[in-house]
């Protein structure tokens, strides 16, 4: 599936937190419709970001769609602190939830879109038996944890894989980690709806330019 329209959510992970609310003015004024939000727990994955204290106060300042991508161990603890703080996406990692139907239903009875995502290294097959619960996969492209990191080329081939098998859903499917100027193409051949962008856009000198070129490379 190819020449798809580009979607980016842009991953606040990069903005400058001391100007979060003009960073989030920026991609809103380009026009996405998304944003991606990034919670680790320091457990999960080693390094620590925020809790839905601060998603409730950016649900106060934008009306952008909020994907919450939960990096921590057991997200059941927390999914209704982040339903209530005001995501509209609540992503549980497959490597941590012990009871993934559960989760994904529990995240339903909230009226939240839910989503699941795989590590580089989980084989996507796992995923198959939870599509009748599932809005969003989230395909990792890097090992969670930091952004910056280098985008993991066999992951392509996990795109294809789950774009073919969730054809027949209605399920959109993200791509997150090491998407930039030189991969994103590639990423979008394979006939997944979002690409999160984090350093490769709130870190370019004009993030205007940047937004523009990331959805017309070739
Ligand atoms: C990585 C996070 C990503 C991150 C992507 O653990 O889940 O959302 O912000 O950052 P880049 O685009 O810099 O790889
Ligand atoms: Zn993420």
């Amino acid at each position: 599936m190819k020449n798809k329209q580009r979607n980016i959510s842009p991953s606040i992970l990069s903005a400058n937190f001391t100007r979060l609310k003009e960073d989030i003015n920026i991609v809103e004024e380009l026009g996405v419709d998304r944003l991606h939000v990034d919670v680790m727990d320091g457990h999960f994955v080693p390094n620590l970001t925020f809790g839905p204290f601060i998603i409730k106060q950016i649900r106060e300042i934008t009306n952008l769609h909020l994907e919450t991508h939960l990096m921590i161990s057991n997200p059941e603890k927390y999914i209704k602190h982040y339903a209530d703080a005001g995501s509209d996406t609540i992503i549980i990692h497959y490597e941590a939830s012990k009871n993934i139907t559960k989760d994904l239903k529990l995240i339903r009875s909230y009226n939240k879109m839910a989503g699941i995502a795989i590590n580089p290294d989980t084989d996507y097959k796992h995923i198959e038996k939870y599509l009748d619960c599932l809005d969003y996969i989230l395909i990792m492209s890097v090992f969670p944890g930091f952004g910056g990191q280098s985008f993991i080329e066999p992951t392509l081939k996990t795109m294809e894989s789950i774009v073919e098998m969730s054809k027949n859903h209605n399920i959109v499917i993200g791509v997150d980690g090491g998407v930039n100027l030189s991969t994103i193409k590639k990423v979008y051949d394979t006939g997944i709806d979002v690409t999160i962008v984090g350093s490769a856009l709130y870190g370019a000198s004009n993030i205007e330019q940047r937004y523009n070129d990331l959805l017309n490379t070739h």
